[in-house]
């Protein structure tokens, strides 16, 4: 079909990917089309070797994303609703699970699924005009793509709570001071803001950001001890890389490092 051939683009500015959520007159809400074509792209970017960053964002200038397509799902039987929220779900863990850090650069409205996709990316980064929330109790819903456990994980139980119970939007202001999002900025920089941090990443050994994502991911769902054996454990595998002997060379020799993941 036409649409689910573009409803999601995919583009890569040397080691970063760039996807794009488009169907900007739906704000860009996920139906099924959007859904299959998504899971192609984090599939395609998980397996390349020299994608280093991921950056998730919507096409247009209103929304990241509306959450699921709500005109879809007004004639969805019940047993479809099931399949669209086990393959979101599946979505947003795989997009959570990638082992490279994903950005989220929310332009505008981030609701329902929406704001679920960004809480699933290790950082946010929203422009000025964004507006974040899990609306889904509005509809008599919950959060069904992560939204109940994500949240309280990233700005707190009783927060996240608020946020759910009332299904209250808040502004990037608010996102900023509740811990929501890492970063606000003018509308026209958001795309330059997040590629300027995913290039920073892009510095940095690749198997020191993998080790280092696995080692706050794994550790913080369990008790400290356990979490600093994590840490020792990813440790360790940084230590017979070229790439440490290189970075140790490189500070030596007064040089920017050249690190090949290896
Ligand atoms: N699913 C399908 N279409 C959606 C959509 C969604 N989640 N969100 C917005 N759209 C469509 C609207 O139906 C409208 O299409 P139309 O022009 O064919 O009528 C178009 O996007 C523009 O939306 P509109 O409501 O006219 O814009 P607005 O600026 O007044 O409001 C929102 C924008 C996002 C606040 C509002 O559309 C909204 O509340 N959407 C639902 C969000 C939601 O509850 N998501 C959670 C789903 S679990």
């Amino acid at each position: 079909m036409a649409e689910s051939q573009n409803v999601v683009h995919i583009e890569r500015q040397e080691k970063v990917a760039v996807i794009t959520l488009n169907r900007p007159d739906a704000m860009n809400a996920i139906n099924f089309g959007m859904l299959d074509a998504l899971t192609e792209a984090i599939d395609s970017v998980r397996f390349d070797p020299e994608i280093r960053v991921l950056i998730i964002t919507g096409a247009g200038e209103k929304a990241f994303c509306a959450g699921a397509d709500l005109k879809e799902r007004h004639e969805m039987p019940e047993i479809r609703v099931k399949a669209f929220l086990h393959t979101l779900r599946r979505l947003y863990s795989d997009i959570e699970a990638l082992s490279k850090p994903v950005i989220s650069a929310v332009n505008g409205f981030a609701l329902g699924g929406g704001m679920e996709m960004a809480l699933a990316t290790d950082i946010r980064i929203a422009s000025m005009n964004a507006s974040m929330g899990l609306t889904e109790t509005r509809l008599a819903v919950i959060p069904g793509g992560g939204g109940t456990q994500r949240l309280p994980r990233i700005i707190g139980k009783a927060k996240a709570k608020e946020l759910i119970f009332t299904g209250r939007r808040v502004d990037a202001r608010e996102a900023l001071d509740v811990g929501l999002v890492n970063q606000i900025c003018e509308p026209h920089l958001l795309m330059d803001e997040a590629m300027i941090m995913a290039q920073m990443i892009c510095e940095a050994g690749p198997i020191a950001i993998e080790q280092a994502k696995y080692a706050i991911d794994a550790g913080l769902e369990t008790d400290l001890g356990t979490g600093l054996g994590i840490e020792s454990n990813a440790y360790r595998v940084t230590i017979p890389t070229q790439d440490r002997l290189e970075g140790i060379s490189a500070f030596l020799e007064k040089r920017k490092p050249v690190y090949t993941g290896r």
